[in-house]
């Protein structure tokens, strides 16, 4: 009576040990799949980086960081355009008065951005730089991933702000 007794307690304890190495394994699987899209995203922006713009690699990483995240949205949406400006380096490579940036290694923004430019147009200037490269100015200079790292509202923010700030008209 005594024996069979422990052993039951052993099959019974062998079988709980089972189900919490299962249980274990099937959440460490699941946690797992449902990270690796978001794995995936972040190496697409860094291959898409290396391949744009081999100059500019340094300022590149650092301003992608900060944007990568979906959270960032919801930051921004206080903080506006100017914020999104501030946060991603236009201002070391461009000259913004309202921002009071003096970057010199794009063109001064006031001075480039024309009342022609328009709201739609100078969200592409942003996410492809090269689609239209300003005369007197190197191609892949300026970061070819805005478009990846900055989220919509985000980018319609930025686009919305320079529309305010220089002479380009919505
Ligand atoms: C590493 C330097 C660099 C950074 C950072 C940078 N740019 Fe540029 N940008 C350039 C250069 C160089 C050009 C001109 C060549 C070209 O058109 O690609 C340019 C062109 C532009 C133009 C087109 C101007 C025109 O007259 O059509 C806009 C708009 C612009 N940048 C906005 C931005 C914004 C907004 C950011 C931040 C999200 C930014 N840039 C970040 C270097 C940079």
């Amino acid at each position: 009576m005594h024996r069979e007794g422990w052993k039951k307690w052993l099959v019974e304890g062998w079988a709980l040990l089972a189900v919490a190495v299962l249980a274990f394994a099937a959440g460490w699987l699941i946690g797992d799949l449902g990270s690796s899209p978001e794995k995936k995203t972040v190496y697409v922006a860094t291959s898409s980086e290396e391949a744009g713009a081999s100059e500019a690699g340094q300022a590149e990483q650092e301003t992608a960081e900060p944007a990568g995240a979906e959270s960032a949205g919801a930051e921004s949406a206080s903080g506006g355009g100017a914020q999104v400006f501030a946060s991603n380096g236009c201002g070391s490579c461009h000259t913004l008065a309202a921002a009071g940036s003096t970057g010199t290694t794009g063109p001064d923004l006031n001075e480039s951005l024309a009342p022609d430019d328009d709201t739609a147009g100078i969200e592409e200037m942003i996410a492809d730089p090269n689609l239209e490269v300003i005369e007197g100015y190197p191609p892949n200079v300026m970061p070819q991933d805005y478009g990846q790292s900055l989220s919509k509202p985000e980018m319609h923010e930025l686009a919305e702000y320079l529309v305010a700030t220089t002479p380009a008209k919505p």
